[in-house]
């Protein structure tokens, strides 16, 4: 199973695919977790990305499409993955093309994940994400928690830096100028399903598991 999961930021890619992860038992692969964790480790990768991040923009093509080959091609992304923020422009969906075809991978399914801006700006604004385990959150599922409910850790709660108003909105125009375009690309290889993002979480979840269901995927 190959699925990629795509859409604006803030739309739920992340928390569909650690959902999805668990369900089917394959890996999430988040080219943003990865970034971060080299920001976090202040690598040479880290400390270049760290700046564009922060401004909102992407990381070069060159040293995303380096990374995600180096992941596809591992063991544990053998029995498939679920890919989150890759590919983000329409040189990286022909690298990625490249490299699956390969690795003899020909059954990539795109989600679609749609919402609208004003949706988008409410869950940026009220994301919080668990600095110990990644773990992702709205406001109201951790109001008055001093622990975070899946690892236990204390105060560990944290407003992404890129996730201040001016910046969000610069990732929503990086998003039409860059990254909505991919879209197109496979859509003209009949891979595209749309799903909308709209409901809560749990029904977004069910509609995806029928959308791969759909595709004879199985469980
Ligand atoms: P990345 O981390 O990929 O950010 P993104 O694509 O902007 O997506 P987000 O993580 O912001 O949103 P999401 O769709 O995962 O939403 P989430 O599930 O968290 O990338 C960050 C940066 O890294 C980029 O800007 C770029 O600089 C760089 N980068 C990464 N990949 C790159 C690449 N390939 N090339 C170049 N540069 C790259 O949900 C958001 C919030 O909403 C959460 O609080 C969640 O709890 C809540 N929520 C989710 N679903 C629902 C729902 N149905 N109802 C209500 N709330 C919900």
């Amino acid at each position: 199973m190959q699925i990629i999961l795509f859409g604006s930021p803030g739309v739920g890619k992340g928390t569909q695919a650690k959902l999805l992860s668990e369900q089917f038992n394959i890996p999430h692969i988040s080219t943003g977790d990865i970034l971060r964790k080299a920001v976090q480790d202040k690598t040479e990768l880290g400390l270049k990305a760290a700046e564009i991040m922060n401004r909102g923009e992407l990381v070069p093509d060159d040293i995303m499409i380096g990374i995600i080959k180096d992941v596809l091609k591992s063991e544990r992304c053998k029995n498939g993955f679920i890919l989150d923020g890759f590919p983000r422009t329409t040189i990286q969906a022909e690298a990625l093309d490249k490299l699956f075809a390969e690795l003899h991978l020909n059954d990539v399914l795109l989600v679609h994940i749609t919402a609208d801006e004003e949706e988008i700006i409410k869950r940026l604004n009220g994301r919080r994400a668990c600095k110990i385990c990644g773990s992702i959150f709205t406001l109201s599922e951790i109001e008055g928690l001093g622990k975070c409910p899946k690892c236990g850790a204390e105060n560990s709660f944290y407003l992404r830096d890129d996730d201040k108003e001016d910046v969000i909105r610069k990732r929503l125009k990086v998003y039409e100028t860059n990254t909505k375009p991919v879209l197109g690309y496979y859509e003209s290889k009949g891979k595209v399903v749309t799903i909308n993002g709209l409901g809560t979480i749990e029904e977004v979840n069910k509609e995806l598991i029928e959308v791969l269901k759909g595709k004879k995927v199985k469980n």
